[in-house]
């Protein structure tokens, strides 16, 4: 696990990072939300998927998909699988309108998912995948969704987190440090999470880290399989 060095972005960067607040731009329709950080992040998302997604794999939910940006780039990559958006109650309207106009024909319907509610879809799904959410989310619901993964998920199924992290109570840049400050700012229980906290809750719900992936901008990919299942 290699950690970024000094971080020499400049501060314009920094705050085009993604804090869970989206602009709308128009396009041939309603105004459409957009976000910068996910076109930028995309790509080295997608090399990474496909290096966890096999051929087997039949299911993904993708929760807090934002503005859907991720699920329209790199579903078509993968036919075989279906791939379920979903967030929270008050994003559903944007996320229908962007549905409306896909042509990716494996994205299924948004639905509505609160991790810190059991609304967990009631099907099997093989991959759980997630970009930048657990340092909006509040600690708790990182807690709660946590230990759903791990209610609901099966053997070999995997749950995949993108985003910054903590290392040994340290922040991975000086950038990381500056957004994690901004995002208090908003909201003093959000913020970027601890890797050792993650992953003390992922194995506490029957996970085991696969890989811990280095990506730009000071972000990373955390992947975990899904232990036996007991109980
Ligand atoms: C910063 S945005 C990230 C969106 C997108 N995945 C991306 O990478 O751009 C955080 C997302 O997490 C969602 N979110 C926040 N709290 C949540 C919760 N308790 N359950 C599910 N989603 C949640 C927000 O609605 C928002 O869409």
């Amino acid at each position: 696990m290699t950690l970024q060095g000094k971080d020499r972005r400049p501060k314009a960067d920094i705050q085009s990072r993604n804090y869970g607040h989206f602009k709308f731009l128009p396009y041939d329709g309603p105004m459409k939300p957009y976000s910068a950080a996910c076109e930028r992040n995309k790509e080295p998302i997608l090399q990474v998927l496909k290096t966890v997604i096999t051929r087997a794999d039949r299911r993904l939910l993708e929760v807090g998909t934002g503005t859907g940006q991720h699920a329209e780039f790199m579903a078509p990559y993968f036919p075989q699988l279906e791939w379920h958006p979903t967030d929270l109650g008050e994003r559903l309207s944007d996320l229908k309108i962007w549905h409306r106009d896909l042509r990716a024909s494996n994205i299924q319907p948004p639905q509505r998912l609160d991790v810190s509610k059991d609304d967990f879809p009631k099907l099997k799904f093989d991959l759980v995948f997630t970009a930048n959410t657990l340092h909006i989310m509040h600690w708790k619901d990182c807690k709660a969704f946590m230990k759903l993964l791990g209610n609901r998920l099966r053997e070999n199924s995997r749950a995949i987190f993108y985003g910054p992290f903590n290392y040994e109570g340290n922040f991975t840049s000086e950038s990381n440090r500056e957004f994690d400050a901004l995002l208090k700012e908003r909201d003093p229980l959000s913020g970027i999470r601890s890797f050792e906290d993650i992953h003390n809750n992922m194995t506490k719900h029957g996970f085991e880290l696969v890989e811990d992936v280095e990506m730009p901008a000071n972000n990373r990919m955390l992947i975990f399989n899904r232990l036996k299942f007991i109980g």
